[in-house]
């Protein structure tokens, strides 16, 4: 399904016109489809129906409260990476026993709370963290489930910023050393051992990386399940990839789960996925308005409202993402479009043929619900943008935008410096 279409030359966001949220609700604005989340999730689910897999949504992606609810709702748990997205998760609707938790630096406050919380199992990626979860499990006299992240060495072919099982990364554990991480772990008291866990990397064009994963990682699923009757789950991780262009292929769910499924069904195990831009890239927009053209003898600018405050992606990966124009037009401009932040680096788009937008026009910025608003920040002391949420012809602010106050809570200014 596609969320953002033309409704007599107007951009909408399923029935609803982005214009008018724009004029309603000011710009910088993201505005998700709850229609598209939907669409993604049960497509995903669909393909992969034969191994009925757990659905844990990656909150990194997007951890607006909202489209969290959406995720719950259609039954998904959370592939969480800190307390916070613990917490965002649990309030939104997720119980605790569907959540993961992931991450390389989890602190003893942090395990202490979710095995608290009763989390499903932790992502471990090394052994002094087995060790950390085990002092905290014995501690309080919960279990420590755990899932070793193995590291299988598969190069996923996508932005050295975002690729995550080779060996080089500070992810998981080799292969190599994996059963003797399992063996630690299991002389360990208050350790349960849960499973295996991988991911490789983010976005990635189709099977190949996960079925070289697959095959590498399945012997040692077999030792692992003959020598513990609690090693249950093969999480997979995520990285399923999104148009980013005009006529980009989209994943190929079919080709992918052809793959998968009969390497997963071998393994006797319970079977995780933990998508996130999958979900939501395409379900987002990111709605600003140009505040002039600006040329110059070698370039022309269009100088929006929104920022790399509010959408790093294309400086920090040199990230590409369709800007097209709320009001459809047919004149073309060719040039830059850039934020008010002082940077060179502050673009959204570099050399491109751009719609001829004036001064006052609206653009959307697309496939900008995953890593959009969780990576902005308040550079500048730029607020951050405010979040809507579609559903059919409804909508509904479900971010406040934030105001100067906002960016100066919990700040204060010693009184010994007068
Ligand atoms: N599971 C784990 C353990 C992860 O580290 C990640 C993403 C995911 C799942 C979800 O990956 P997804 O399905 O969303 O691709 N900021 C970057 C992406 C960083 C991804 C980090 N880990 C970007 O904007 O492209």
């Amino acid at each position: 399904m596609n969320a953002f279409e033309y409704r007599n030359g107007v951009l909408h966001a399923e029935g609803v016109s982005v214009e008018d949220l724009a004029l309603r609700h000011g710009t910088p604005l993201y505005v998700y489809s709850r229609g598209h989340l939907e669409a993604q999730f049960r497509a995903l689910s669909g393909a992969l129906a034969d191994v009925a897999p757990q659905v844990f949504f990656a909150v990194k992606a997007n951890s607006s409260a909202a489209v969290i609810r959406v995720m719950a709702r259609l039954g998904a748990g959370a592939d969480v990476v800190s307390g916070g997205e613990l917490f965002r998760a649990v309030r939104a609707g997720i119980e605790p026993g569907r959540v993961v938790f992931a991450g390389v630096g989890k602190t003893a406050a942090e395990i202490d709370h979710a095995i608290g919380q009763g989390i499903q199992y932790f992502t471990v990626e090394s052994e002094p963290e087995i060790e950390r979860i085990s002092a905290c499990a014995a501690r309080l006299g919960r279990p420590g489930r755990i899932a070793l992240r193995v590291n299988p060495d598969v190069d996923p072919k996508t932005h050295k910023y975002t690729s995550t099982g080779k060996k080089e990364n500070k992810f998981g554990v080799d292969l190599e050393r994996a059963e003797k991480a399992y063996d630690l772990a299991a002389s360990l008291p208050g350790i349960e051992i849960a499973g295996l866990h991988m991911h490789l990397g983010s976005p990635l064009a189709d099977e190949t990386p996960y079925v070289e994963a697959l095959d590498k990682v399945a012997p040692l699923c077999a030792r692992l399940r003959g020598r513990f009757a609690s090693f249950r789950h093969l999480d997979i991780g995520g990285g399923y990839g999104i148009p980013y262009r005009p006529g980009q292929k989209p994943f190929d769910l079919s080709a992918f789960a052809a793959a998968v499924v009969p390497r997963l069904k071998a393994t006797g195990l319970r079977v995780g996925i933990e998508p996130g831009r999958f979900f939501t890239g395409n379900a987002g927009i990111l709605v600003t308005t140009v505040q002039y053209v600006k040329e110059n003898p070698f370039r022309k600018f269009l100088i929006v409202d929104a920022a790399m405050n509010d959408l790093i992606r294309p400086p920090l990966y040199q990230a590409h993402h369709e800007i097209v124009a709320v009001r459809a037009t047919e004149g073309t401009v060719f040039g830059d479009v850039v934020g008010p932040v002082c940077e060179s680096g502050d673009f959204l788009a570099q050399e491109r043929t751009l719609p001829a937008v004036p001064a006052g026009g609206l653009l959307a910025v697309l496939s900008a619900g995953a890593y959009g608003m969780v990576m902005a920040s308040n550079y500048n002391s730029r607020g951050r943008a405010a979040e809507v949420l579609v559903d059919g012809a409804r909508s509904a602010v479900v971010r406040e935008r934030e105001t100067w106050d906002d960016l100066v809570r919990g700040e204060s200014i010693p009184e010994w410096l007068g």
